[in-house]
């Protein structure tokens, strides 16, 4: 059966941009952009222009070199900020503009003191304004993940009639539950008319920590587009990670979906991207963590260095890994001890392993991880002493 495409929108540059800490200047937005596009994500968001100059200019830049990702700018529903969004994608081979405004029922009291047929009026004329400038308009219902599901479909056909051509269906607060964002999907596929000429799109926020398997949720029950960031970056918890759904979509063929990412490359864009901005990777992230195909128990390593498959559901050269790693700790076993000492180069036998296997647990309770200096030493006192001939 033929995969269905799932297209990545990849907002590294906007909503991982705009978190605290991160400093990134116009020449790496460029660069992170550039890598965006080899990477193979359909559409990058570049940034937010009315926010700032700089943020302008470097819209601006990426939408001059960008060859094949469509280029989206985000805006308010203020005729300002689409106005400062059109200007930005000027250059851009495939522009989009990225216009919303909130719909739950907090933002329309406590946000915008106002009622929700004003919203749907606002929504609208924004849609209709971005339209003017641009063929292809993204609406963002905000806070769509509590928003009444009535009111989000009316909101939807609304801007559909207006002229949108996608829909974002942000769960700002990353408060849903997979379930439950997945039926807001369907219920939107269900009671949309017009529904089947947008793509619907996912934008999760992980603040309960789902918001990959939200976004796998949104896919599953209709949605075609992921919005998603390098390393999960995004406001506050992050966003969806884009090397997560790639590789769930890789690993789990039966959900028939595809994406055109070059899942080679997502190890150097992480590593990039967390450089540049200056945010570090937790280690045991999935996907691109520094421990993500490291093994360090004794039990996993033994399976491991017998075949991979054991404990590894993911071939770490399909992300980019050159291989797996076994980390000597106190908790590692002979097998390990064997092999590491001869991926440097010594044979060792059985009873010649036990006596250093002895040795390596003292010093792996003192330095907690016993690295290649550390091995090549303990075979230079072994020799000393045992008569170890190199083999
Ligand atoms: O989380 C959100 O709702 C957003 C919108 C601006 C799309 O980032
Ligand atoms: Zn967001």
């Amino acid at each position: 059966m033929k995969l269905e495409k799932i297209e990545i929108f990849d907002t590294t540059l906007r909503d991982g941009e705009q978190v605290p800490g991160c400093k990134l200047n116009a020449e790496q937005k460029l660069v992170i952009a550039q890598k965006l596009d080899d990477l193979g994500v359909d559409i990058i968001e570049a940034g937010f222009p009315i926010s700032s100059p700089g943020d302008f200019h470097s819209v601006s830049e990426i939408a001059k070199i960008v060859r094949s990702a469509k280029v989206c700018a985000l805006s308010r529903a203020h005729k300002k900020d689409i106005e400062s969004a059109a200007q930005a994608l000027k250059y851009a081979k495939k522009p989009r503009i990225h216009t919303g405004i909130g719909t739950s029922e907090s933002h329309i009291k406590f946000k915008f003191n106002s009622t929700p047929e004003e919203i749907i009026e606002r929504a609208c004329e924004a849609v209709t304004y971005a339209k003017s400038f641009v063929d292809d308009v993204e609406f963002y219902a905000e806070d769509a993940g509590r928003t009444d599901n009535a009111f989000l479909a009316k909101v939807c056909q609304e801007v559909i009639k207006a002229g949108a051509t996608v829909l974002n269906i942000p769960d700002t607060t990353g408060y849903c539950l997979p379930e439950e964002y997945g039926k807001k999907i369907k219920y939107l596929k269900d009671h949309v008319q017009g529904i089947d000429n947008v793509v619907l799109s996912t934008h999760c926020h992980n603040d309960l920590g789902l918001a990959t398997a939200n976004s796998i949720a949104g896919a599953v029950n209709g949605a075609r587009q992921i919005e998603c960031t390098i390393n999960g970056i995004g406001e506050r918890a992050g966003n969806t990670a884009l090397e997560e759904v790639v590789m769930i979509f890789k690993q789990h063929q039966h959900l028939n979906f595809t994406t055109d990412i070059n899942s080679r490359m997502l190890t150097e864009l992480s590593l990039l991207t967390s450089e540049m901005m200056g945010m570090l990777v937790q280690p045991n992230k999935a996907i691109v963590g520094s421990n993500a195909f490291a093994h360090s128990s004794g039990i996993h390593q033994d399976g491991v260095i017998k075949n991979r498959e054991t404990y590894e559901i993911i071939n770490p050269e399909d992300v980019g890994v050159n291989k797996s790693s076994i980390v000597l700790t106190a908790r590692s076993g002979r097998s390990a001890l064997a092999y590491r000492f001869k991926n440097i180069g010594f044979d060792v036998t059985k009873n010649e392993l036990d006596t250093l296997y002895v040795e390596f647990l003292k010093i792996a309770d003192r330095k907690k991880e016993v690295n290649n200096d550390d091995l090549n030493l303990m075979m230079t006192a072994f020799a000393q002493t045992a008569n170890y001939e190199h083999r």
